[in-house]
Parts: structure tokens; sequence; C-alpha cells
């Protein structure tokens, strides 16, 4: 498979587990995801081991700042040879022009958080924005795409209109996925793998179904076969 729609999200404390686990993956069947816990903790030799392994890596720091500090921020991740970093959409038009402009279009992947799925519309009150979440997410979406961006985060429920305002070539990466007999941890807004697909996601990130399975390589092939079928 040459462009595997799983990421799986290595939420581990550190370096041992994390290596630990991926010895038990297949770089042909899956990417990985590297976030902040993990990275905080191991840091960039991390990044590099686990690229050493063969694996593709999606850098989720969600960079937000002023464009100089993104800028400086992206051109580093970048440098460490990762497939897809982020940021913040909330970060505006100046922030996010300056990271496309960091990151050119074709090298390492660009793309922004619109909404956290944690937040609901009183969180949303809270911070001024009186609007629908759905709304935000899609006027945001629609400035990453202004901005140049290569595509954003988002709910699979929220894929199918995201999917007809962005277009066929907007990357839509989406978390929150699990299988039906899967337990759904603290996760709300959910689907199966099957359905995001359906729904137009590009890539599906899959953390505790993967990497809390008895066996993790026979339910990534499991999880493949369900995308594919
Ligand atoms: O274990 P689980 O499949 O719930 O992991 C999902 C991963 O996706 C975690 O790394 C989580 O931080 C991330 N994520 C999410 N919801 C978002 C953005 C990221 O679950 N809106």
């Amino acid at each position: 498979m040459n462009d595997p729609r799983i990421i799986v999200a290595l939420d581990f404390p550190g370096a041992e587990q994390t290596l630990a686990f991926i010895a038990k993956l297949d770089p042909a069947l899956c990417r990985v995801k590297v976030g902040k816990e993990l990275f905080t903790a191991a840091g960039p030799q991390v990044v590099e081991k686990i690229m050493g392994k063969g694996f593709e890596i999606f850098l989720d720091l969600k960079f937000h700042d002023i464009p100089n500090t993104v800028v400086n921020a992206c051109k580093t991740a970048a440098a460490l040879g990762v497939w897809m970093i982020n940021v913040h959409a909330l970060g505006g038009k100046r922030m996010l022009l300056a990271a496309r402009e960091a990151v050119p279009v074709g090298t390492v992947r660009l793309i922004a958080v619109t909404l956290l799925t944690s937040m609901e519309r009183s969180d949303l009150n809270e911070i001024g924005l009186h609007e629908d979440p759905q709304q935000v997410v899609q006027r945001l979406a629609l400035l990453a795409g202004d901005c140049g961006l290569d595509g954003v985060v988002s709910s699979a429920l929220e894929v199918p209109e995201l999917r007809q305002i962005m277009g066929k070539n907007f990357c839509l990466v989406t978390p929150g996925i699990r299988p039906i007999d899967v337990s759904v941890d603290e996760q709300k807004r959910i689907t199966t793998p099957r359905q995001a697909i359906e729904n137009g996601s590009d890539y599906l990130v899959i953390g505790r179904p993967i990497t809390r399975a008895r066996d993790p390589l026979s339910m990534l092939q499991r999880l493949n076969e369900e995308i594919e079928g």
C-alpha cells in the first residue's frame, strides 16, 4: 500500500514504550502521529528513531503563536523530515500565510486544526464566538484553504459538508474513529473507519483501538480491510 489511510496516534509517555509498540506495526500499513505528550517527553530524537524504522510521521504540535515564531517552528519541524505538521487556524490569516511560506507546497504537508472537537457551543460563547461550532469550523477551513494550507483536522461527521465546500483536493484528517466492537473511551462524535472514508475523509487518526489491541498488527490489518472493502 503506497498511501496508507490510517495514522496511528502514538500517545505514549516516552520513547521506550513507543519503540516497543511500533516494533509490532508495519510501516507499509500505516503512518503514525507524534503529539505533544510524546514530543515533550522524548523530543526530536524519538521522531528520528521512528522514521528510522520506516514510518512516516504526522507531527501534531498544533502551533499557535505570532507569525515569526510559527514560521521558525514550522521550518524546524519540516527539517526533521516528517510527513505532515499542523497549526491552529485560530492563529489567523497572517500566521497561516506565514506558515505556508515557511513550508512550501509539495514539501511537508501543512494542515490546520479548525476548532478542537472538545469545544461546545457554550465554550465558544465564553470566548466571544457566538456561532454554531459547525459554522466556525467551516469558516476556519475556508480561511485555511485561502491561505494555501493542504487541509484541516475535523470530526468525520463534519467531513461531508467540508468536502463539498473545500473540493476534492483538500486533505481531511479525522480522529474520533471507533470500530463497532471497540470501546469508545471518552470520544463523543465517533464514526467507524468505513463510515469516515465514505464521508470523504482522506486519513483516519486512530489511537487506542490499535495501541490497546491485544494484537495491534492484526487490528491494523482488519481496519485496513474494512476501509478498502
Ligand atoms: O485513542 P484515540 O483514537 O481516541 O486517539 C485519537 C487521537 O487523536 C489522540 O491523539 C487525540 O489527541 C487526537 N485528536 C482527537 N480529537 C481531535 C484532535 C485530535 O481525538 N479533535
